[in-house]
């Protein structure tokens, strides 16, 4: 098997594989795990934050970018922003739906892929987070930013998070398989997973999956750039963006550079 060019997709789609998001959504609404969204006790600090650094009535709507099942959107609707949350995961934006009409939240939830988002001069808070940013491919980071400065009104701020040098350091390649006789994470089906994580230069990782059941092969992708606040300054001003602060994680840690995060909070100035 070949060594894959860096962010080279497989054919199997992670997010979207509708057994495999079944199993996503049970880590999303895991409340200690870290799986898919972080600890519910780091939520709520981390949207005590978002209040403190854009409180709702100067920041009214937000863009939560990737919002799974909603666990950012709800609770900020409840302290009163008026959210819209687009995710590609069909199954977590159905959940987050139906959530939302069960506790009375005017949510807007939009099933909609955010690389192909055509919004202009709307929102006043965007976020991206649990390190969405350094999943995707140089070319569609930019096309990323880009969408989300056209979707800010003028002085609109986007808070964002990625993985930092120092989780890059700690990153260890290495090869594993596994027998999973009654199914598992990937598949219903008995499989057997082989894996490999490799680590490239220039701080990007991959975790490959390739995942045998009786009657199929499949090869997931999984890709991550990590990020020195350097590089991570130098992307987002590319577009445009002002740096207005930067932290070791979303819920407003002071900056201390040795975290296994980094959050920025940018600006659009024209
Ligand atoms: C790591 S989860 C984070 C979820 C949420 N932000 C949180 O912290 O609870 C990433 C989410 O982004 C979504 N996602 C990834 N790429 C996307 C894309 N191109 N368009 C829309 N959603 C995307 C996934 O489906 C998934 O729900």
């Amino acid at each position: 098997m070949h060594v894959p060019l860096r962010f080279e997709q497989a054919d199997n789609a992670f997010w979207q594989n509708p057994y495999i998001s079944k199993q996503l959504l049970e880590a999303h609404l895991s409340s200690n795990t870290e799986g898919a969204s972080r600890s519910f006790a780091f939520i709520d600090k981390s949207i005590d934050f978002i209040q403190q650094i854009a409180p709702p009535k100067a920041y009214q709507k937000v863009l939560d970018l990737g919002c799974g099942p909603g666990l950012y959107s709800e609770r900020l609707a409840k302290i009163g922003y008026k959210v819209t949350g687009i995710d590609f995961s069909e199954n977590s934006i159905h959940y987050a739906k139906e959530q939302a009409k069960k506790l009375d939240f005017d949510i807007e939830y939009r099933y909609e892929n955010y690389l192909q988002l055509n919004i202009s001069n709307i929102y006043d808070l965007a976020l991206l987070i649990y390190c969405d940013y350094g999943a995707l491919a140089p070319e569609d980071r930019s096309k990323l930013l880009l969408n989300i400065w056209n979707s800010l009104k003028n002085g609109g701020q986007l808070l964002l998070d990625v993985f930092s040098q120092k989780k890059f350091d700690q990153f260890k390649e290495e090869q594993y398989w596994s027998f999973n006789e009654n199914g598992g994470f990937w598949s219903k089906h008995s499989y057997v997973a082989i894996g490999r994580n490799l680590k490239y230069s220039d701080r990007v990782t991959l975790e490959q999956t390739t995942v045998v059941t009786d009657d199929k092969i499949e090869t997931y992708n999984i890709w991550h750039q990590f990020f020195t606040r350097e590089l991570l300054i130098e992307e987002v001003t590319a577009v445009g963006f002002t740096i207005k602060e930067i932290y070791d994680d979303v819920s407003g840690k002071n900056y201390t550079e040795g975290n296994q995060t980094i959050a920025l909070l940018i600006e659009k100035n024209e």
